[in-house]
């Protein structure tokens, strides 16, 4: 008896530890590799990397994966379980993707009742509508089925027996740090988190991105009673359900984790899961050939623009020394006159003067300036040249043109001074086209250029030489003031010391001769001077080699004028009787005293000034005095020269390519005059 007594206890006891242990059920993939336990049917594989794809991408697909063992139901306890598990859809690019995939509770691993698409392998077409199905599932659904009541394409549904779910949200999560909720696409193809937790008759279903922790509120939290949706059962199969239709994703499994008791729950190696393939789009190969295309546009592009950079570069690539620093404020930079004159245009062209050409151009705030490019070769002397512009930028007198800067290049250098509106003054003396200069305005140019030159003398810091004086090198501004430019040979030496051997520059006619002997001074400026003085009352070059032999060398016709005693004879005809004797013969007087062939024997620049301004008197001159005209056999030989056509009457120094403008001065060595 309590043998049988004691036999039923153990039997029973022995039945309930039977129960128990069954009833727990507790398993954990981190991947799929291998794994004896599970059932899987349709196009459910495993793939090498121990991914378990449901469904590829073909159409009409479904696919189940149930453990094998089932979960036995007691009356003494009640069920519960949680599940974890992480998965995938993928859609095909360009290809709409669907249907989904599910998470099975059923009494059977048996679906081939079922059909794919949207009954998602569970649900048939009968079953639509009627509850008699035995099935419990939680969708991930990525079609919108109206008909199924979705709320959308990208939702989680509570299915009891029919696709009709019994609790539905649109995929999402809570996001505990934002503390608000953050959607999820389904379909992005990036692993979800999904954790469906069931207990005391309470269903919640959380899913989060893979990077996201467990959300502290789930998504649903439905009630459920799973011992009256499966009445009469003793067991249960825990799976997964995936279908396609016309709507196609890879849809994978990458890790699950189950238990029937909720502490048992073993965690997931998120760090362990299998890579999720990404199917290279149809179109890829086309974007593929755009990207090489784009990418060989794009270095195209680039060599185009590094060419044109280089190219801008050495289109206004400038020299500049360490020694030029103190000269910074009076450089300009050589886009900012590439600009100005519209890259050196014809249309721009002033003209050529002494070692280059002159352009007009307009800075910033409407400025007009004048460019005169010198071309040059090596170092030789730029940086006295340099220097020189800097000195002469600092020199301020109403009758100079003001200079503004510098420029220099590679064999370039570049004068910026203001612009004179009414050109150089021979073009008003020599062209018939315009109107005769009267003999007023003639002497208060006279009168200016003699104080411009008496302040060059005397009134600067150092004794300048302008060393190429001449009715070309006058400008006229817009007042018709005389203006002494180009400096382009001008000289600089400390007062005291006059001598100046660097060599002879200037222009035939204008040289006085003893420019010969290399030595330049204030002497060689007054000579050329008073050359100017009879080019302007005479209206005629100071060598003519077409006139008649007499008149050919202005100086040594004057005198002969004068010799004659009908001095106003050489005056320019033009003038007609518009002038005063007087200043006329004084200026021309003055003009062959400054031209004196003796150096000792013509006047300063200042005694010039006082003489035009009568302030002073003339000295008693006469036209035989020592050293007037006649004598000047350099004349002569330059202008048998001229004649001989070996020159043109411009200036010397000009025609001397491989020289320097400032050390341009072997020339007339070599002329050999
Ligand atoms: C999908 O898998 C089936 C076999 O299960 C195969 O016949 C089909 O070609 C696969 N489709 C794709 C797109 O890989
Ligand atoms: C739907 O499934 C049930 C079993 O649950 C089966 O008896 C029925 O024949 C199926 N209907 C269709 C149309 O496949
Ligand atoms: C379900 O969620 C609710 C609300 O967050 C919570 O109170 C309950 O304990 C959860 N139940 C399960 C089984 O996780
Ligand atoms: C977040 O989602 C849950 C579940 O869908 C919902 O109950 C809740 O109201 C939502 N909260 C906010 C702030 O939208
Ligand atoms: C769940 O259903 C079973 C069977 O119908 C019932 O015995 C049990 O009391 C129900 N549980 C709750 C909490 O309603
Ligand atoms: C001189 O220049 C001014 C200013 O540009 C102009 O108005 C005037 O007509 C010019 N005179 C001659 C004679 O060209
Ligand atoms: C002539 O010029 C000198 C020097 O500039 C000056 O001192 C003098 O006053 C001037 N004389 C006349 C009459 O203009």
């Amino acid at each position: 008896m309590t043998c049988g007594l004691l036999q039923i206890l153990m039997i029973s006891c022995f039945h309930l530890i039977y129960l128990t242990c069954q009833q727990e059920i507790s398993f954990v993939y981190d991947n799929f590799l291998g794994q004896e336990n599970l059932y899987l049917d349709g196009s459910a594989t495993v793939l090498p990397n121990g991914l378990l794809q449901l469904t590829n991408a073909s159409d009409h697909q479904m696919a189940h994966v149930f453990y094998k063992e089932p979960i036995r139901l007691s009356s003494s306890k009640p069920l519960s379980f949680s599940t974890h598990f992480v998965c995938a859809l993928v859609p095909q690019p360009g290809v709409e993707g669907g249907h989904g995939m599910a998470f099975v509770v059923s009494p059977s691993m048996d679906f081939s009742h079922a059909e794919s698409t949207r009954y998602l392998g569970i649900f048939n077409v009968s079953k639509n509508g009627s509850p008699s199905s035995d099935v419990f599932a939680v969708e991930l659904d990525t079609i919108w089925n109206p008909d199924f009541e979705d709320i959308n394409n990208n939702h989680v549904g509570i299915d009891v027996h029919t696709p009709l779910s019994v609790g539905i949200a649109s995929a999402s999560y809570y996001s505990d740090i934002k503390k608000k909720n953050e959607s999820i696409n389904l379909l992005s193809g990036k692993p979800i988190h999904v954790w469906v937790d069931y207990e005391g008759n309470m269903l919640n279903v959380s899913m989060a991105p893979l990077e996201v922790q467990k959300p502290s509120r789930p998504l649903l939290s439905q009630p459920i009673n799973l011992s009256e949706i499966f009445p009469n059962r003793s067991r249960l199969f825990v799976g997964f359900s995936a279908a396609t239709g016309t709507a196609i994703s890879y849809q994978y499994l990458l890790s699950w984790s189950f238990s029937t008791k909720r502490g048992s729950l073993q965690l997931l190696g998120i760090s362990r899961l299998p890579e999720v393939p990404h199917p290279r789009a149809v179109h890829k190969n086309l974007s593929r050939r755009v990207i090489v295309l784009l990418g060989f546009l794009a270095i195209v592009g680039l060599v185009v623009l590094t060419g044109m950079y280089i190219f801008r570069r050495r289109k206004y690539a400038e020299v500049t020394e360490a020694w030029e620093k103190e000269f910074g404020a009076h450089r300009f930079s050589y886009k900012s006159l590439y600009k100005a004159t519209n890259g050196f245009n014809k249309d721009e062209f002033l003209g050529k003067g002494g070692f280059g050409e002159v352009y007009r151009g307009a800075l910033l705030l409407s400025r007009e300036i004048a460019v005169k490019r010198m071309s040059h070769d090596g170092d030789q002397g730029v940086k006295q040249f340099v220097s020189e512009v800097v000195s002469m930028r600092c020199l301020k007198h109403r009758n100079l043109v003001p200079l503004l800067g510098y420029c220099r290049r590679k064999h370039e250098l570049l004068l910026v001074s203001e612009y004179m509106p009414n050109g150089s003054l021979d073009e008003h003396l020599f062209d018939d086209q315009k109107p005769v200069l009267p003999w007023p305005q003639r002497l208060v140019i006279v009168k200016g250029i003699a104080s411009a030159l008496c302040y060059l003398h005397t009134g600067a810091d150092q004794v300048v030489l302008h060393r190429d004086i001449k009715a070309s090198n006058i400008m006229l501004d817009a007042e018709f003031n005389g203006r002494l430019g180009d400096f382009g040979m001008a000289r600089f030496h400390d007062h005291g010391g006059y001598a100046y051997p660097t060599g002879a520059v200037g222009t035939i006619g204008y040289m006085a001769p003893e420019i010969i002997d290399m030595v330049a001074s204030t002497g060689t400026d007054v000579y050329a001077f008073g050359v100017f003085m009879l080019e302007v009352t005479c209206g005629r070059r100071p060598v003519e080699p077409q006139l008649q032999c007499e008149k050919r060398i202005l100086i040594k016709w004057v005198c002969e004028c004068w010799k004659r005693d009908s001095l106003l004879d050489a005056i320019d005809p033009r003038l007609g009787d518009e002038f005063l004797p007087e200043e006329v013969e004084l200026v021309m007087k003055l003009g062959l005293l400054c031209s004196n062939i003796v150096p000792e024997s013509r006047p300063t620049m200042e005694q010039v000034v006082l003489y035009l301004n009568k302030s002073l008197p003339l000295p008693d001159v006469s036209p035989y005095t020592v050293g007037f005209s006649s004598h000047s056999s350099v004349l002569i030989d330059a202008a048998s020269l001229v004649a001989s056509g070996s020159w043109s009457a411009s200036s010397i120094s000009s025609s001397s390519a491989n020289n320097s403008p400032f050390n341009g001065l072997a020339m007339v060595t070599h002329i050999g005059i």
